[in-house]
Formats: structure tokens, C-alpha cells, sequence
């Protein structure tokens, strides 16, 4: 326990010296664990950090003793001192043995934690992400299809429930990672992968695609809401309901022109003919806090934005440039705005 609570002063006093000496940046969001699996990861990079800085430190002293240290040039330089043979043989046996119980010892440590980032969970909420060039597809399931709910790029999820996210990609390789919940796996097609994490505190986590998939991979955001379990609950029934209908005569417009055109043959608005299922789920499009895999705020402008130049905003993305007259795009936006 005292050990413990040494190394996470010494933990503390380090991420404060990187802040002191990186003025403007914050500690990495992975040295500010906000989950036990969190903890797991960041206790790992400290021990290894730690060690490696004191190996490096007395190397480099080895190194100075040598370079530095005073001796005698003997007579005769090629004649064998066998004293200072046999001392240097016991020192590189030392070291060999040294080197195997760090190796040793890291590789246990490295062990230990992983088994607790990949412990099953008890009661967990299991979660489906698959990855897409380039944003999230999220499915909550449930056996009563009724239950089942379908967003993008926000992951919603209550504090002190484990959850379960299994992982798979319809592409190419991308990595999750949210580095202050938990560690990183890859979502693979055809394979699935899983990562558990209890969020312990209400509030919005970012992360980001960690593994290189594509022009667009830096835009690959991920952001989890983690909430008070009857918020949440809130959430869930809210998602489940089919989208909102239009409000207005220009948002009825909008979503005929949405269903007349190339949109509805991409995305799904439940309750409506739209029912694409090649890029985000906009039932509740108006509900999610960014566009775009976190590339822009959600808002109307930056909305009408995107909807006018995805190309300008995120080149290379499936959304192709739909071509609109100005008060089509209003209508449109009158439509999507409204589905909260
Ligand atoms: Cu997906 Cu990088």
C-alpha cells in the first residue's frame, strides 16, 4: 500500500514537472486514468518508465566511471591481468542475471495488467462497434429486436456498469482508443476483439482511431458519454423512438428531397422509407454533439457546411458532394435539425 502510494506521488510530481516543462500542454490523457482498466495502462507506462530511467541513469554513470576513471598504464599492454579478468566476468554474470529478472519482472508485470483489462465482466453492457473509413458505427443490441439501437461516433454509457464494447471493422484495420478509460484494440475485419471498462464518473471522454487506416484517419474521432444510469436510461428510450416528424412545411420539404435523393440510399432515419445502411444512422442526428467523426461541432452552419463541401471538409470520405439549391439546403437543414 505505502509502495503504492509512493509511486503515485512520484506519478503525480512527474505528470506535474511535464506540464511545468511543456508549458500549454496537459498531461497525456493516458497518465489520467479515469477507469480501474484505466489505472491498469497507466500504472504499466509508469513502471516502465521508471525503470527504463533508472537503467538509462546508471548506464550512462557506468559509462562516465569508465571513460573517466584513473588507471595505470601497465608495461606491457597485451599481458593478461587475470584478477581484473576474473572481476569483469563476475560483474557481465551480474548483469546478465539482472537483465533476465528485469525482463522477467516487466514481462509479469505486463501480464497482471493485461488480465485485468481483459477480464469478462459480470452484468456487463455489451456494445458493438464496427469501424468505417472513416467513423464508428454503434449498435446497441438486444435479443428483443425492438431494443436494439443503432447511432454513430458517441457512445453513451452508464457510470459503475461495466461495459463490454466487442469490436470489429467492414474495411480496413482501425484501432479504439480512449486513453483515459481503457487500453487499445484493433478492430479487424472478420475477427472480433473486445475491450471492458467501468466508467467511475459521469462525464465526456475523447478518443480517437489509433492505428493508420486512410486519408482521412487523423478525422476518426470517438467521444463517450458516460452518464448517470437513469440518464442513461433516458438516452436509450429516447434513441429507440423513430424519428421525430418533420415540423414545419420547408422540414417537410427537406425530407422528401432526402428521400427523393441519394441520401436515403446511405443512411437510415428510422420510421421513414430512408433505410440506407452504408454510412451514419440520422434518427437522432440532431442529438449528437459532432459531424463528421468529431471533425466538426454539431450546428446548423457547420452542418449546411458539410452537406454543401464533405469533399472540402474531409476528402476522400464516402459522402459524395450532393448538388443542392440554396433553398433546398435550407430545407434539408430544417428537415435534419429536427431530428433530435
Ligand atoms: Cu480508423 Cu485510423
Amino acid at each position: 500500500m505505502q509502495l503504492r502510494g509512493s509511486a503515485k506521488a512520484l506519478g503525480d510530481a512527474l505528470a506535474v514537472l511535464l506540464v511545468l516543462v511543456l508549458p500549454g500542454c496537459t498531461p497525456p490523457l493516458a497518465l489520467d486514468p479515469q477507469t480501474p482498466q484505466g489505472r491498469a495502462v497507466a500504472g504499466l507506462i509508469w513502471w516502465f518508465t521508471g525503470l527504463c530511467t533508472v537503467i538509462w541513469i546508471l548506464v550512462l554513470l557506468g559509462l562516465a566511471f569508465a571513460i573517466w576513471r584513473p588507471r595505470l598504464v601497465p608495461a606491457d599492454p597485451l599481458a593478461l591481468d587475470q584478477r581484473a579478468e576474473r572481476r569483469s566476468g563476475r560483474v557481465v554474470a551480474v548483469l546478465i542475471g539482472l537483465t533476465g529478472v528485469i525482463v522477467i519482472g516487466l514481462t509479469v508485470l505486463s501480464f497482471a495488467a493485461q488480465r485485468q483489462l481483459f477480464e469478462p465482466a459480470d452484468g456487463a453492457l455489451t456494445i458493438d462497434i464496427v469501424g468505417h473509413q472513416w467513423w464508428w458505427e454503434v449498435v446497441y443490441n438486444s435479443p428483443d429486436s425492438s431494443q436494439t439501437l443503432t447511432t454513430a461516433n458517441e457512445i453513451h454509457v452508464p457510470v459503475g456498469r461495466p461495459v463490454t464494447l466487442d469490436l470489429t471493422s467492414n474495411d480496413v484495420i482501425h484501432s479504439f482508443w480512449v486513453p483515459s478509460l481503457m487500453g487499445k484494440a484493433d478492430l479487424i475485419p472478420g475477427r472480433h476483439n473486445d475491450l471492458t471498462f467501468t466508467a467511475e464518473k459521469p462525464g465526456i471522454y475523447n478518443g480517437s482511431c489509433a492505428e493508420f487506416c486512410g486519408m482521412q484517419h487523423a478525422h476518426m474521432g470517438i467521444r463517450v458519454i458516460a452518464e448517470t444510469p437513469s440518464d442513461f436510461e433516458a438516452w436509450r428510450r429516447q434513441q429507440l423512438r423513430s424519428a421525430a416528424p418533420p415540423a414545419s412545411e420547408s422540414a417537410k420539404r427537406g425530407e422528401a428531397l432526402f428521400e427523393s435523393s441519394a441520401c436515403a440510399f446511405c443512411h437510415n432515419v428510422s420510421g421513414t422509407p430512408a433505410s440506407g445502411q452504408v454510412g451514419p444512422d440520422l434518427t437522432h442526428l440532431a442529438s449528437r454533439s459532432s459531424l463528421a467523426a468529431g471533425t466538426l461541432p454539431f450546428g446548423r452552419g457547420q452542418l449546411a457546411a458539410w452537406i454543401a463541401d464533405p469533399q472540402g471538409i474531409k476528402p476522400g470520405a464516402q459522402m459524395p458532394d450532393v448538388r443542392l439549391a440554396p433553398d433546398q439546403l435550407n430545407a434539408m437543414l430544417d428537415y435534419l435539425m429536427g431530428l433530435k
